[in-house]
């Protein structure tokens, strides 16, 4: 007899489902059987791929089968699915943004504790190899104090139309993307407070939700992190840039890959010499002496998967009772709670402390 394998329902077969459904191909602990969703295309494009259709989310919510329920709609619906999954004695995986409002996600938290099921949110991108290089690098020491860290993400084409330009359906982009920025950033320093946040969104393609925004926000420990996200960008930045103070990183782009330049001579007697250069005479601006840095390409190996698989392992050794979860309903209130600062201090045009 084979291993016995869980057996997932979905709720929202969109595009993000879809790609679930192509990971969990490749995942052995889990399968997923049926999905429903309010749209009949969807719900096409689920029988093309033999998965079971259900009828209505009752149906699906009272299969014995199902132990475990993904929720991939639009961000609107997901407490209220959450809870009634729960409530049905389901486990649920939540899509980020886990919901729109942190009184919303609380309202999941009280669900959680009174029906006792296991509950995790798919910030998938905690796996992604960009990030864990820049984490690790940080973390061994290579930059010496980190003081500033710069993360983008940039496109040109504008948003996507549909929901995600529409404020209701909990679109714009600080929820599509903030969300997973900013939570590396919190795990990545997750015992230190969030004390300040400014940020400034704009409204250039569609006028209800933010399209680009530009966001700093500083942790107690004296790291201050910039995050934009673009879709308006024609011209774009690395991926990573981090100033430590003896060093700086740059990831350019996805991937494993970047590099580190460091100081090894401080050449601190420069500031005798005026140098002559393109910006006229300075000893600020002046070039450095070849010798006095060395560059470190990096190149890393990670032994986890770049995708959800990572996610769905925390939530099923969590379910098997063979460890805690990694990815928490706390953590997400955290990064909710800092989203929204993030919305007040574009309305009022100043920065909000915090202590988050
Ligand atoms: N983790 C990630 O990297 C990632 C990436 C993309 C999207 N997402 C998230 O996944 C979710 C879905 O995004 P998408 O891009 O797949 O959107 P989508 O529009 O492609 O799909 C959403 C689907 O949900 C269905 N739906 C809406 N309300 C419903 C309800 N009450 N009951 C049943 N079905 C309902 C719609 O009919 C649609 O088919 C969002 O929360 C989004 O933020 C996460």
């Amino acid at each position: 007899m084979g291993i016995m394998k869980h057996k997932m329902g979905v709720i929202g077969f969109g595009g993000m489902a879809g790609w679930h459904y192509t990971v969990m191909e490749k995942y052995d602990r889990c399968e997923m059987k049926g999905v429903f969703d309010l749209d009949p295309r969807a719900m096409e494009r689920a029988a093309e791929k033999g998965l079971y259709c259900y009828k209505s989310k009752e149906e699906l919510l009272s299969d014995p089968e199902i132990d475990s329920v993904l929720v991939a709609t639009t961000n609107d619906a997901h407490k209220s699915l959450v809870i009634e999954a729960m409530a049905a004695g389901k486990n649920v995986i939540c899509e980020k943004p886990v919901t729109i409002t942190s009184a919303e996600l609380e309202e999941i938290m009280e669900a959680e504790k009174k029906y006792g099921k296991v509950f995790t949110i798919d910030q998938n991108r905690r796996v992604n190899y960009d990030f864990l290089l820049m984490k690790r690098t940080v973390e061994k020491g290579l930059l010496g104090d980190v003081y500033v860290i710069e993360s983008r993400v940039e496109g040109s084409r504008g948003m996507p139309s549909g929901w995600r330009t529409l404020k209701d359906l909990g679109g714009g982009m600080m929820l599509d993307w903030g969300v997973h920025l900013i939570d590396q950033l919190m795990y990545m320093y997750s015992d230190q407070k969030v004390t300040n946040v400014f940020c400034k969104m704009y409204r250039i393609q569609y006028p209800e939700v933010d399209d680009n925004f530009h966001l700093t926000m500083m942790f107690e420990n004296g790291v201050t992190a910039h995050i934009e996200v673009a879709t308006n960008n024609y011209i774009t930045h690395p991926r990573w840039y981090v100033l430590g103070k003896t060093g700086t990183l740059q990831i350019d782009d996805w991937g494993n890959t970047g590099k580190v330049v460091r100081c090894i001579d401080k050449e601190d007697k420069w500031a005798e010499e005026i140098v002559y250069t393109k910006a006229g005479p300075t000893k600020t601006m002046a070039p450095r002496n070849e010798n006095s840095t060395e560059t470190i390409m990096l190149e890393e190996k990670f032994d986890v998967p770049d995708d959800m698989r990572v996610v769905y392992d925390q939530f099923y050794d969590a379910v098997e009772g063979k460890a805690d979860l990694t990815i928490t309903s706390s953590q997400a209130l955290r990064v909710m709670k800092v989203m929204e600062a993030a919305f007040r201090s574009d309305e009022k045009g100043t920065a909000e402390q915090v202590y988050i």
